[in-house]
């Protein structure tokens, strides 16, 4: 029996894979529901008194939050519970995906129909890639063992929808149509109506769109504006390889390229419309200003760049800061605090962008798959998963 969020390129797991998937989420679930929000109170009861009464002082630095926090059990316990609720996951979506690889690499091997696939093997993956399993995914994004390889690609496809409907998740099950669901969960659907309401006026003839990885953001654009010509790049040839092949399955009609978003092959002023969704937490610190300043250059003037990565940690506070700072410590995620205490408005205005085009908001899912936007508080805000952040080329 085929999944009902398949599509042609997804991978099958067996009743037993699928069984636990399902145990994982539902672990992830219950631990966010009713485990985490107690440490809350563990920091206010238990471990904030401790360290006054042993620094005479509240803690100064996320650092010192952090170590304070660590060393108390709880923290242990449910840390090391989402740990290996982490390898879990990608243990089980390695199975599902090892077991169809031959397949899958045999469907990739599609014509470019609607779309086309250009890859550049001299392309160095830079070494913020190969220098960690990103998020424990084995491998990365970039590994290949075998000629056509998707495993990378298959393994963030299937792993990065279980993985989301958690998260992203209540407003995306809550559709009965399939496809609606797997659209819901896409981060592609928030930011371009996100665009839409911000740019009535703007209509995209090419759009770009920044580490597409498997293109599970990149599809909506083509659906959305279909007179548009559509490019996604990324440094991760087993992810372009499986992202041509799904969206030619979807059919879709997508360009992808294997590039560095640091130095793009494009011409001055050829885009629209440039966008990202979750590339800038997962590349290095130095690169990011390296691509803002891209984003500006292929850019035509009256152009919009805009994107949605992880919230950050402006407006929160010390607890919610420290809290949301998790996955940078022991989820391989080197750059995820980072970019939490960037400010994106210094970035935009550096790539050339003047400040009053500059915009922020927080992306809030509501129990009916549509989305609301909040505008970025300075003091007072929640953790609400993700900002998004652009500016207009004049
Ligand atoms: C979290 S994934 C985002 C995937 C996709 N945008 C989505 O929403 O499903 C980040 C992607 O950015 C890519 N990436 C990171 N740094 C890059 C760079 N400098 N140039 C191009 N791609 C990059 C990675 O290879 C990875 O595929």
């Amino acid at each position: 029996m085929r999944e009902p969020y398949a599509h042609t390129m997804m991978p099958q797991a067996s009743c037993d894979e699928r069984a636990r998937q399902n145990f994982i989420a539902g672990l992830k679930m219950h631990m966010e529901d009713r485990v985490y929000p107690a440490d809350r109170t563990v920091s206010t009861k238990r471990v904030l008194p401790r360290f006054t009464a042993q620094h005479g002082r509240a803690p100064q630095s996320r650092a010192e939050f952090r170590h304070a926090m660590e060393a108390d059990p709880f923290v242990q316990a449910w840390s090391a519970i989402a740990r290996n609720m982490q390898e879990m996951h990608w243990d089980t979506v390695s199975e599902i995906v090892w077991h169809d690889l031959d397949g899958l690499i045999e469907k990739s091997r599609v014509p470019q129909a609607k779309g086309s696939l250009h890859l550049d093997p001299n392309l160095p993956v830079p070494r913020y890639h190969t220098a960690v399993d990103i998020h424990c995914m084995p491998g990365g994004y970039h590994t290949e063992i075998t000629n056509g390889d998707v495993f990378a690609g298959a393994m963030f496809d299937r792993g990065a929808y279980y993985y989301g409907l958690p998260i992203r998740g209540s407003s995306a099950l809550k559709h009965t149509d399939t496809r609606k669901r797997m659209q819901r969960a896409a981060p592609g659907y928030t930011l371009i109506d996100f665009i839409d309401q911000t740019y009535p006026d703007l209509k995209p003839r090419r759009i770009l769109d920044l580490g597409c990885a498997i293109g599970g953001a990149t599809v909506p654009y083509a659906e959305r504006f279909p007179a548009a010509k559509i490019f996604g790049i990324d440094v991760a040839a087993p992810q372009l390889r499986y992202a041509h092949a799904r969206a030619e399955g979807l059919g879709a009609s997508v360009h992808y390229r294997q590039e560095n978003a640091e130095a793009l092959s494009f011409d001055d002023g050829s885009f629209d419309l440039v966008v990202s969704h979750g590339l800038f937490h997962e590349t290095s610190a130095k690169a990011t200003p390296r691509i803002l300043a891209e984003c500006y250059r292929v850019l035509r003037k009256g152009g919009v760049t805009m994107h949605v990565d992880t919230q950050f940690a402006r407006g929160l506070d010390d607890y919610d800061a420290y809290y949301w700072d998790w996955d940078t410590h022991y989820n391989a995620e080197p750059f995820w605090g980072t970019l939490h205490h960037t400010d994106a408005r210094d970035l935009l205005r550096h790539a050339g962008f003047p400040a009053k085009t500059i915009c922020e908001a927080w992306p809030i899912g509501q129990a009916d798959g549509t989305t609301r936007f909040d505008p970025v508080t300075d003091n007072g805000g929640k953790i609400v998963g993700s900002t998004i952040f652009g500016a207009r080329k004049t």
